[in-house]
């Protein structure tokens, strides 16, 4: 058995994190249509306790913004620093976040990855999500009522 504690954090991601989370997911490939701090801010509103992020000392090793509306959960922009993947955070971070999705009467949770993003694709599908091929989303910008 091992019994290896790991040697991050997980913590619930607030709004003072904006520029650090900010950074990481500028940096990631594969992360589309960041928040602004008031975007980010009224997310956290409606969804306390939702996000969270992994910390190592100083370091951010990765983050991830959650939600739900009342019925479904979404995952937003899951990311680990390049230098920290492959330890088993990104698993952590998820797990957490579908935890506490359950906890509060969520019974599933759903994400969007860009269909080239095939290492993506093949995370989630590790950890036990399926890929729906029965859907495909429809999106209406809003600044079309500007
Ligand atoms: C995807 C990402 C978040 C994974 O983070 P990570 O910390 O490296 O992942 P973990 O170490 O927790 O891996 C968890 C499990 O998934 C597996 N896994 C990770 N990436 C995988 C891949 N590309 N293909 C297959 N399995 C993979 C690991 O082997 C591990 O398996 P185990 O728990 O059974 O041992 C990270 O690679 C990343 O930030 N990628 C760029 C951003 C991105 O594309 N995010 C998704 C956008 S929707």
């Amino acid at each position: 058995m091992n019994t290896t504690e790991p040697s991050y954090d997980l913590r619930p991601l607030t709004i003072a994190d904006f520029e650090l989370v900010t950074s990481l997911w500028r940096s990631t490939d594969g992360m589309s249509q960041l928040e602004s701090p008031e975007e980010l801010q009224t997310f956290l509103d409606r969804n306390p306790h939702c996000s969270i992020l992994a910390e190592e000392g100083d370091a951010l090793l990765g983050a991830i913004l959650c939600g739900h509306d009342g019925r479904r959960g979404y995952m937003y922009h899951a990311a680990v620093s390049a230098y920290a993947r492959g330890r088993g955070v990104g698993r952590a971070m998820v797990e957490h976040c579908a935890r506490h999705l359950k906890t509060i009467g969520i019974q599933r949770v759903t994400l969007f990855t860009l269909n080239d993003n095939c290492p993506a694709k093949e995370f989630w599908k590790h950890l036990g999500f399926r890929q729906r091929d029965d859907i495909i989303q429809f999106a209406f910008d809003l600044k079309k009522f500007d």
